[in-house]
């Protein structure tokens, strides 16, 4: 089985040096072969998803994606900007179900800044779509205002769109994760003003119907943002479009208190897919050994169970890492009194210790 390493920009390239150590480590015969991407591709070629990268990732069998971005591209042309390697491979593997975990490890309740009875045991699973709505939907630009109150100005405008078989095939993810945890499902649109999530609510619904067995539910995005942060622990999953998806899933990850600890899936109808850290490049901290290399370690986790196959594999990982947070070892984002801080090489190591 192939694994394309995929480490990006910032702490990218030290993070996933860990969870290639850890990979390694398994016994299994995957090929591993890294290729740059975002400001690193950018580099080496020109463009932020250069040609070669996109290839590897097309042909092999999993990716492992470490972080993109710095702010020294900010002032490139948007397609040129490293967030675009992300937007691109999404778009080009057709990974349209984001699954984004959110939970709390009973070591790190300290770390949340909610009040720990709100949010200790919490494990809620968020679904994004994540390959249609305003982030990819057409027309889309700046241009002279066509009409109203502003008309001959400049405007810019995105458009907001949802395929009825776009709504379902995520519903389906969404209804069968459910399935396999609580059997509730929360679905998070704004039905009462966008037409599309009035649509999306239609389609949602209608598909429940093949899955009696989960109770469904429908929130205003509004209200579902004042809901995750008064009582979390009422969901267990939520399904949402392309943009409250990564709004909503940036909140719940700062529930547990550190997203550096939270995994992510984006696969495709196959269940191939792509794995990274649900935080982002950190360049403030990039380069200087105190990144935490847990929620990559843990990305490698779900791409054995989701795409290769490897549950016992991903169970020793998971394994290994609540047993080194056990041992009171805490990278600085997640240090408090009374444990042992660590260095991103140090905790790596600690996980391949761990694991035998
Ligand atoms: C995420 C990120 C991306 C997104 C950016 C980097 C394009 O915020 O994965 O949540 O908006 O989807
Ligand atoms: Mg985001």
């Amino acid at each position: 089985m192939k694994i394309a390493i995929l480490p990006g920009d910032g702490i990218g390239p030290e993070i996933v040096e860990q969870a290639v150590k850890v990979l390694n480590a398994l016994g299994e015969s995957f090929e591993l072969e890294t290729a740059p991407v975002g400001g690193a591709g950018y580099e080496a070629s020109g463009h932020p998803l250069p040609e070669a990268t996109l290839k590897l990732a097309l042909e092999a069998d999993a990716i492992l994606f470490g972080a993109v971005g710095d702010w020294k591209y900010d002032t490139l042309d948007r397609p040129l900007r490293p967030e675009q390697a992300i937007l691109g491979l999404r778009k080009n593997l057709k990974l349209f179900a984001n699954l984004r975990p959110a939970i709390m490890y009973p070591e790190l309740a300290g770390a949340s800044t909610l009040k720990p009875e709100v949010v200790s045991g919490l494990d809620i699973l968020i679904i994004r779509e994540l390959t249609g709505d305003i982030y990819f939907g057409q027309p889309r630009g700046v241009r002279e205002c066509p009409d109203g109150p502003f008309k001959g100005e400049r405007e810019g405008f995105d458009t907001m769109r949802y395929a009825e078989s776009e709504i379902r095939r995520i519903a389906h993810v969404a209804f069968q994760a459910a399935q396999k945890r609580d059997k509730r499902l929360t679905s998070v649109d704004k039905a009462n003003v966008l037409e599309t999530f009035q649509f999306w609510r239609d389609i949602v619904t209608e598909v429940h119907k093949e899955y009696p067995d989960v109770a469904l539910d429908h929130m205003y995005v509004d209200n579902a943002a004042m809901q995750l942060v008064r009582a979390p622990k009422k969901f267990d999953v939520i399904v949402t479009g392309n943009m409250f998806g990564d709004i909503l899933s940036d909140q719940a990850s700062m529930l547990t208190g550190s997203i550096g600890m939270l995994p992510s899936a984006s696969l495709d109808a196959n269940n191939k897919g792509l794995y990274e850290p649900s935080h982002g490049s950190a360049p403030d901290i990039a380069g200087k050994g105190v990144a935490n290399p847990l929620a990559t370690i843990m990305s490698a986790a779900m791409m054995l169970r989701y795409s290769l196959n490897k549950a016992e594999q991903a169970d020793r990982i998971e394994n290994a890492v609540k047993k080194v947070l056990a041992q009171g070892l805490r990278t600085p984002d997640i240090y408090e009194a009374g444990t042992t801080k660590v260095g991103t090489g140090e905790m790596g190591q600690a996980v391949l210790q761990a694991l035998s």
